[in-house]
């Protein structure tokens, strides 16, 4: 990440995205990031973190509040996160249409309208960050919609490093394990997120907060010699 500029991140009124917007607001980053249901709790973390985080809404399903979003983030963009996303637990035969077209939306082909997006805005020295699921490669069952879209959003991420990287732009995905936000709470029963617990190397959920600090990694300086990947931020779910 350059030291200067905006960093947008789509998708940070909740769970890993709002831990990224603090540790980055904490690093004295500016930040503009998107929130679609909760604009309640993206104010109040505007209200906690002061003046160089800003809010605006989108939903990444549509393609003109993708545009707005990185309107709102102006000209000094350095970096874009893009953090939205969302699962269900749906078995084969019970999959609809709506839900196979509504989960590719969210969760592929935003990630692919973000990178032309990004491409077009960034400059020499740009970072882009997708934040995938170990569950594009460990595809467990019930999940069909959202293995497809991760792993397609993962795929986009491997091109689109090829075609931005003559620009100076580099593009990364963090694949997340289970990790404690409110998403997980609300769709995860208790015996299946203890499971969850046991299963990494690190016998815990990831925190928030432990998915943010790879972004943030992979944003900066440092991950300078980094791109096409997919890092694993899971505590070692093998
Ligand atoms: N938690 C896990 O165990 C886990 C594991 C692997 C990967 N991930 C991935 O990590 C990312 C963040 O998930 P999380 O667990 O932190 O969930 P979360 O707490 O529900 O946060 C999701 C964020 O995405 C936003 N969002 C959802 N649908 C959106 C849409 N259509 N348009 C724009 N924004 C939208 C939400 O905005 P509002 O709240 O304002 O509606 C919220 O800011 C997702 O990509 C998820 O797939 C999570």
């Amino acid at each position: 990440m350059v030291a200067d500029g905006v960093v947008l991140v789509l998708g940070g009124s909740s769970g890993i995205g709002a831990a990224l917007v603090r540790r980055l607001a904490a690093g004295g980053r500016s930040v503009v990031f998107t929130h679609r249901t909760g604009a309640e709790r993206a104010a109040d973390l505007v209200a906690e973190l002061g003046g160089r985080v800003r809010t605006v809404p989108c939903d990444v399903r549509r393609p003109e509040d993708l545009t707005a979003a990185f309107d709102a983030a102006g000209e000094t963009l350095t970096g874009v996160v893009h953090c939205a996303g969302a699962w269900t637990y749906t078995r084969l035969d019970e999959l609809t249409l709506d839900e196979l077209d509504d989960s590719w939306a969210l969760n592929a082909r935003s990630v692919a309208l973000t990178l032309q997006e990004a491409g077009r805005r960034l400059s020499d020295g740009g970072s882009v960050v997708v934040v995938s699921s170990v569950a594009a490669e460990l595809a467990p069952a019930r999940q069909t919609s959202y293995v497809m879209g991760k792993a397609a959003a993962e795929a986009a991420v491997r091109v689109a490093a090829k075609e931005l990287g003559r620009q100076g732009i580099r593009v990364n995905a963090v694949r997340a394990g289970a990790t404690d936000t409110p998403q997980l709470r609300a769709t995860t029963g208790e015996a299946a997120i203890e499971a969850m617990a046991k299963a990494p190397a690190l016998r815990r959920l990831g925190d928030p907060d432990d998915v943010a600090a790879v972004i943030t990694f992979l944003l900066g300086a440092d991950a300078g010699w980094m791109t096409g990947t997919v890092v694993e931020a899971t505590g070692g779910l093998r």
